[in-house]
This record gives structure tokens, sequence and C-alpha cells, in this order.
């Protein structure tokens, strides 16, 4: 266990965050309401999604140490799919989702993003993140830096989690994730509001984007 926080930026540049962002310690035990709580002030109080996820990830690394509960909520993977969602928490007009994401080993999701700020805490399994950028958001960047396959998407970096890893996105950051090693790949997922008009797939082959 590695334990390491990551930040994934807005031009999909994996990070290793600020560390000097202070949240008070929460209280033991940490029930989910209390984590909402906390959430929702942070929200209220930083519109800064950056600011947001650097401030959240440690209320999530102390909910995940407390609550036990949680990483026995998951469910096996589909067997039609490769991949199970079962969501914990999601209330209409209140702008969070906590999911826990199963995928079966050898899994590849699409490539996108998520049109909204996001975390991925893995609780179980090896997860490989491709980072990728596109070209016409970002076009200063674009055959320089060229390694991956996608005509019309560049490759940023990657970066394997595992057990104790947790990751955060900026709304823009694109990603695609493939399941490592011999067992499923277990992980907390929390999401703000999706916005439907900027969160897309893209083809591998051509870069094209597509409203999901
Ligand atoms: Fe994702």
């Amino acid at each position: 266990m590695t334990n390491q926080d990551w930040h994934v930026t807005q031009q999909s540049q994996c990070i290793v965050p600020n560390q000097e962002v202070l949240v008070e310690e929460p209280i033991v035990p940490y029930r989910l309401y209390r984590f909402l709580t906390d959430l929702e002030e942070i929200l209220l109080k930083d519109s800064d999604d950056a600011i947001r996820v650097q401030k959240i990830c440690p209320l999530v690394r102390h909910l995940l140490d407390n609550s036990p509960w949680i990483e026995l909520q998951f469910l096996l993977p589909d067997p039609n799919t490769g991949w199970s969602v079962n969501t914990l928490y999601d209330e209409p007009d209140y702008p969070l989702t906590i999911q826990m994401v199963t995928w079966a080993p050898g899994v590849t999701s699409s490539i996108h993003n998520h049109g909204t700020w996001g975390l991925v805490g893995i609780l179980s399994g090896e997860e490989k993140n491709t980072f990728w950028q596109a070209p016409d958001t970002f076009p200063d960047q674009a055959s320089s830096a060229a390694q991956g396959s996608g005509q019309g998407l560049h490759k940023t970096g990657e970066q394997v989690l595992g057990p104790g890893d947790i990751i955060t996105f900026m709304p823009d950051a694109i990603h695609q994730i493939e399941a490592l090693g011999d067992e499923p790949v277990i992980s907390f997922n929390l999401y703000g509001e999706t916005d439907f008009e900027r969160r897309f797939k893209f083809a591998a082959d051509t870069g094209d984007a597509k409203l999901f």
C-alpha cells in the first residue's frame, strides 16, 4: 500500500498535489452523514474545483480508514459488461454522488472525462490510468507531445494505482482505466454535479468526442 494522493489537472497532467491545505481532523466514528455535511460546507465555501478536491481528499481518506463497512458495499463485476456500479449516495438536487465501482481483470474503459470534479479511491486490485489531451482544446501542445495511438488525442501520461491510493480529477481531465492483475479492481468514487454538456467519450482512433 502506498497511500499516495494524485491529482489530474484540466490539461490531463497527473501530479502529486500540494499537501499544504490543512483540514481539521474529523471525529471518529466518521459517519457518512458527517462526511456529506463536511463536503457540502467545502462546496459552499470554495468554488475552485482544484481547492475543493484538495480539501475533500483527506476527508475521504479518513472516511475509508474509519468506516470498514464501506469497502464491503461492492458488487461483483457483471459477467456481460465486465464492470458494476453500486450507488451508495445520490440525492436529487444535492450535487454529490458516491458509487462503488468494480472492474473485472483485463477490462478497459472508454476514454472519457467526467464534466465535474471527481475522486477515486482504490480499495482493492490494481488500476492503470492513462491520461489524454484533446488537441482542439489545447492546440499549442499538439504533435510534440503525441505518444498515444489516438490520432486526435495525445497521451499525457499514465499511472498505476493500488489499494490506498486516491486520485482526484478536474472536470476536463481525460482518462481511461484498465484493470490490471488477476483480481477485480474495487474503488470508491465520488463526483460533483455533472455538466452533461461538458462530458465526453472520445474515440481512441480519431479522438472524436461524443456527449454521453
Ligand atoms: Fe472516469
